[in-house]
Order: C-alpha cells, then sequence, then structure tokens
C-alpha cells in the first residue's frame, strides 16, 4: 500500500487475544492493514463505525503475541480508529448465539459472515467444517477460511480461523480429506495428516493445498503452491476425493464461464459447451495434477461435488452422483477419469435456503453415510443488525432409491438432530376434522414435528408454524411453503411430513425424504404457536409426534 494513501496509523503492543474493530453496517467501506514493522500481515476491508457501533469484529493477535503491531486506515482520519482496543474476549461474548435471529438447530459463525461449507472431513473423532468467511463485516467479502468441529454434527465449537487471504488471493472455496498413505508426504508424527485444498482467488485463481498435523487446529500453506497451475479461467471451488480402485486422488473443479464475454459474436450455450463447466483432475499426491476430463451440469454452476452412493435395497450396486452448487444432481458412472451421464439432470432440493452444499470425505466405512451440509443461503435481509450474517443448513443424509421415475437421490435429517428433543407430544391415530387443531396447547420455537396424515376428504392439510403455513393441496398433490411449490405423491392415500422449526428457517421432508424443501424464513416475529389443521374435509391422523427441541447452542 502506497504511503500516501494513509492518514491515520496506530500501534499497538499485542497482549491481549483479540484486536476488536467497531462495525456499523451501511457505514463507508475502509481499507485498514495490520502491519509487524514492515511487514503487512493482513489487510482487509471493512464498515468502521465511527459512532456507535453496531457490534465489535474481531483480529485474533494470537500469533502476534507480544510483538509491536501497527493499524493503518487507507483514506480519512476515522474517530474509530481511537475506539480499537485489545480484549482477552470477544465483545459482546456472553450474549453470543442468543441474539434475536441467531439460528438455534444449524452452524452460524460468532461474528461476521458465512457463506460455503468447506473442508467437510471426519477426522480423528471429530467433524470439520471450514467455511467461507467474512471475520469483519456481515457481509461477503475479505474470503478466509473459517473452522468449526462437532462431536456429533449437532454442536459446534467455533475454532480460529483456518486460512487467511495472501499474495495469491482471497482464500475462495475447496475440501478436505485425511491423507491415510501420506501421499503427499506432508506427514509430521504418527497420525495421518488433513489436507485442505482451496482456491486461491488472485488475479487469475489457482488451486492451493494446506496441511494440518494436528487435528485440523492449524493448517500451513504448502510451499509448492499453486498445485494446479493457474489458467485464465476463474476455476474454483475444487472437491477432492480418494479414488480407490485407481489409486488416486481426484479433483472435480469449476470452470467459470463468464469468460465467454471472450467469445464475442458466439452463441452463449456453443461457447459454453466448448470451454465446459467443470473438469476432472487426477494426482497421485495432491501436488501434481492432470487434467483429465470435463463434464456439464445443466443449469447448474459453481461448487462441484461428485460421489458414489449405493443404491438403497440392493447388495452393492451403485452409481456416481455429480451436482453443482444449486445441487442440481446427474447419475452416472465415474471410472475414476471419467463422469458418464446416464440421467437428466435432477433436483435436490426444492427451497429457497440451499446453495453450495458438500458431502464429507473420511466418514468411517463403519457408518457409511453420505451426510451433506448446504450453505443455507437466504436472499432476504433475514439477520439485518445482527453480528453475524448467514448460516449453514441442516446436516442431512443423502441415500438413493429406485422410484417409479428411476433413480433419485432421497434427503433426510441426520439421525443426530434426535438429540435435541426435550419433550415429545405423541398424537394417537385419529380424525382430524376441520376446525380442529390437536396442537393448540403447544408453545415453543423450535420444534419437530412427525405426521403421517391419511388425506381422507380433505383438500388441503396445513401445519402452521408460528403463522408460516405449510400446505399441502391434495388435489394438485402439492406442498407449498412461501412461494415455493414442489409435488409430493400421496403414498396409499397418505403423505408423510417432518418439518424442522428453527428461528429463520423451515426444513420440510415429505415422503420420507423425497422431497427436501429448506426454506429461510423469519418466525421470531409470530406467536410462538403450532397448527395441524384439515381444510375441505376431515382427514386422519395416522400418527403424529411433535418434538420440542433445545438450542443447539446450550
Ligand atoms: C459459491 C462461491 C464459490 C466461491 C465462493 C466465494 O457461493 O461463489 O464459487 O469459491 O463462493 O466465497
Amino acid at each position: 500500500m502506497a504511503d500516501s494513501t494513509v492518514t491515520a496509523t496506530r500501534s499497538f503492543e499485542a497482549e491481549k487475544r483479540y484486536l476488536n474493530l467497531p462495525v456499523r453496517g451501511g457505514a463507508p467501506m475502509r481499507r485498514v492493514t495490520v502491519s509487524l514493522g514492515d511487514e503487512v500481515r493482513h489487510t482487509f476491508t471493512i464498515e468502521l463505525a465511527d459512532g456507535e457501533p453496531q457490534w465489535w469484529a474481531f483480529l485474533d493477535l494470537g500469533s502476534f503475541s507480544g510483538e509491536s503491531i501497527t493499524v493503518a486506515l487507507e483514506g480519512e482520519d476515522s474517530p474509530a480508529l481511537d475506539t480499537i482496543h485489545q480484549s482477552d474476549e470477544i465483545v459482546g461474548a456472553e450474549a453470543t448465539y442468543r441474539e434475536a435471529r441467531r439460528p438455534q438447530l444449524r452452524f452460524s459463525s460468532r461474528r461476521g459472515w458465512l457463506n460455503d461449507p468447506n473442508g467437510l472431513v471426519f477426522h480423528d473423532g471429530e467433524y470439520h467444517l471450514f467455511y467461507q468467511h467474512n471475520p469483519y463485516g456481515a457481509e461477503w467479502g475479505n474470503m478466509h477460511w473459517g473452522h468449526a468441529v462437532s462431536p456429533d454434527l449437532v454442536h459446534w465449537q467455533e475454532l480460529p480461523i483456518a486460512l487467511y487471504p495472501d499474495e495469491l488471493g482471497a482464500m475462495f472455496s475447496g475440501s478436505a480429506v485425511v491423507d491415510w498413505n501420506n501421499t503427499a508426504g506432508l506427514q509430521e508424527g504418527a497420525e495421518p495428516p488433513l489436507i485442505a485444498i482451496y482456491t486461491a482467488a488472485g488475479q487469475p485463481f489457482s488451486q492451493c493445498i494446506a496441511v494440518s498435523n494436528d487435528r485440523g487446529r492449524t493448517l500451513q500453506k504448502y510451499s509448492g503452491n499453486p498445485v494446479v497451475p493457474s489458467t485464465e479461467l476463474g476455476s474454483r471451488d475444487p472437491k477432492v476425493i480418494w479414488h480407490a480402485p485407481t489409486g488416486k486422488w481426484v479433483m472435480a473443479l469449476y470452470l467459470d464461464w463468464y469468460e465467454a464475454e471472450k467469445y464475442p459474436g458466439r452463441p452463449i450455450l456453443e461457447v459454453l459447451h466448448e470451454i465446459n463447466s467443470y473438469a476432472i483432475y487426477t494426482s497421485p499426491d495432491l501436488k501434481h495434477w492432470q487434467k483429465s476430463s470435463e463434464f456439464m451440469i445443466p443449469d447448474d454452476a459453481e461448487c462441484p461435488e461428485l460421489f458414489e452412493l449405493p443404491i438403497s435395497g440392493t447388495s452393492g450396486d451403485s452409481r456416481w452422483i455429480v451436482f453443482g452448487a444449486e445441487g442440481r444432481y446427474v447419475i452416472g458412472a465415474f471410472d475414476g477419469e471419467t463422469f458418464t451421464p446416464e440421467s437428466e439432470r435432477h433436483v435436490l432440493n426444492n427451497g429457497d435456503c440451499f446453495y453450495a452444499a458438500q458431502t464429507f470425505t473420511d466418514i468411517p466405512a463403519s457408518d457409511g453415510r453420505r451426510i451433506l451440509i448446504p450453505w443455507g443461503e437466504t436472499k432476504s435481509p433475514l439477520f439485518a443488525e445482527m453480528p453475524f450474517g448467514e448460516s449453514m443448513g441442516l446436516p442431512i443424509e443423502l441415500t438413493l432409491h429406485r422410484t417409479d421415475d428411476g433413480l433419485r437421490i432421497f434427503a433426510n435429517p441426520v439421525r443426530e438432530l434426535a438429540a435435541l428433543r426435550t419433550s415429545t407430544t405423541r398424537i394417537a391415530e385419529q380424525a382430524l376434522r376441520v376446525g380442529e387443531n390437536p396442537l393448540a396447547s403447544l408453545a415453543g420455537e423450535l420444534w419437530e414435528i412427525e405426521a403421517d396424515i391419511a388425506v381422507g376428504d380433505a383438500s388441503r392439510l396445513v401445519v402452521d408454524v408460528r403463522g408460516v403455513p405449510v400446505s399441502y393441496d391434495v388435489e394438485r398433490r402439492e406442498i407449498t411453503c412461501g412461494d415455493r411449490t414442489a409435488s409430493l405423491e400421496l403414498i396409499d392415500g397418505r403423505i408423510r411430513l417432518r418439518v424442522f422449526v428453527d428461528r429463520t428457517a423451515i426444513d420440510v421432508f415429505g415422503n420420507d425424504g423425497r422431497l427436501y424443501m429448506p426454506m429461510g424464513v423469519d418466525l421470531t416475529g409470530g406467536e410462538p404457536t403450532l397448527s395441524l389443521r384439515a381444510e375441505g374435509g376431515d382427514a386422519v391422523i395416522r400418527t403424529l409426534e411433535v418434538h420440542e427441541l433445545a438450542s443447539a447452542w446450550d
């Protein structure tokens, strides 16, 4: 940074854990640099609060202990520079996770924005959730990798930032694996290392790796980065898996097509097909990669997934799946180098709160599940005035089934979520008459509802959570929540529904996972009521269980 643009600096001896920076959404975006002597260690943008801050962002001073650091502000001077201070606790820590619109069933960052889950990996008894993170604002920007761990996919502990931006660029999305056979030669000690593969979003983008030999607690960037040489494209979001039959690592990589502008006068689709959307690379050691093929996922982009799923009810029959950030998936075959599609593209979810989902690598074979976490992307300002922006979605188990329509993925909440149940109300088999509400006596904010209902003479069934209806149109065989509608068949005249209610989301699962509809909605304004009703005629409750849930942060 040129000195002429710096108008104000302040120096500190780093003696406490955190450097606190005042934030106010909507304040002018300022560039801050934090230096050690002449060396710029961090540079980021922040809506610095000149007056009363909305919340305090923090920079972890752990690596500076005892040293003198200089904070410099680019542009005009600001009184904010005088309020920046150190502390051993995050300012406002006592209220963290209890804020009005803090999701209670799913992960969000203590402070700042998050988007895509990155590096979902199970390692040494822990689930790791790395994620796209802006520590200094509740909006997208300054991409770092945040990090949290969980013993059970439900209770998460946020750890220090895993990857900071560097000279190769901001830290964009990627994945992580356990290098069981030390193929990269980066193991130190007796335990196999965790290796993260990420995009450095510089000019141009490139793919890099970082290794951890301490259970993911710290990641060291590999000195030979980047490992996939830059291309002219904004290629990104490497998803890496071990392909046992060929004994190689496989990377699915998104090939950014925004560069299609470089082909003026050509039809965009023609260009797209030519430059394609995703590539497959292979490697013996995670350090040397070779491109082997390309594949398309119609109507999807970014964040590829590639994994094998057994077909339920068969012994050993399986298919390979690819999907992009929207969760549009294609079923096919994969030989370690080329994905061969065998289906049309299908949709994994019908909600408005799902993007850039990733599945865990290295789940033990004794468990064998394919577990996914999406970014619970919201399009409305659900988290306005909160010291964080956005959250993950619920953890989901994916299974593959033969249906009358062909092979389809089913999505169900992981069984571990049952740990949050505090009390259960069971309603025995009974008629559900027009005008009745068997849930009228219940009040609370966090729920799981499991219902098996014979539609009988009803034309509509409605589960109403805190004033937001999830309704089933019997004639059209359609379920609607908010502005989303999806089909759900009757099975023997019945539908099965499972609904999770959080403060800012409703997740609807229909017919044992055939339908998956995660919806982002602010439920905090409504009364804490529940209702189940039949309209246009009576229905029959076959089974109904309503579980009140505890906060995952308790
Ligand atoms: C998807 C995405 C990725 C990119 C990341 C940046 O949401 O755009 O393609 O790596 O977010 O935060």
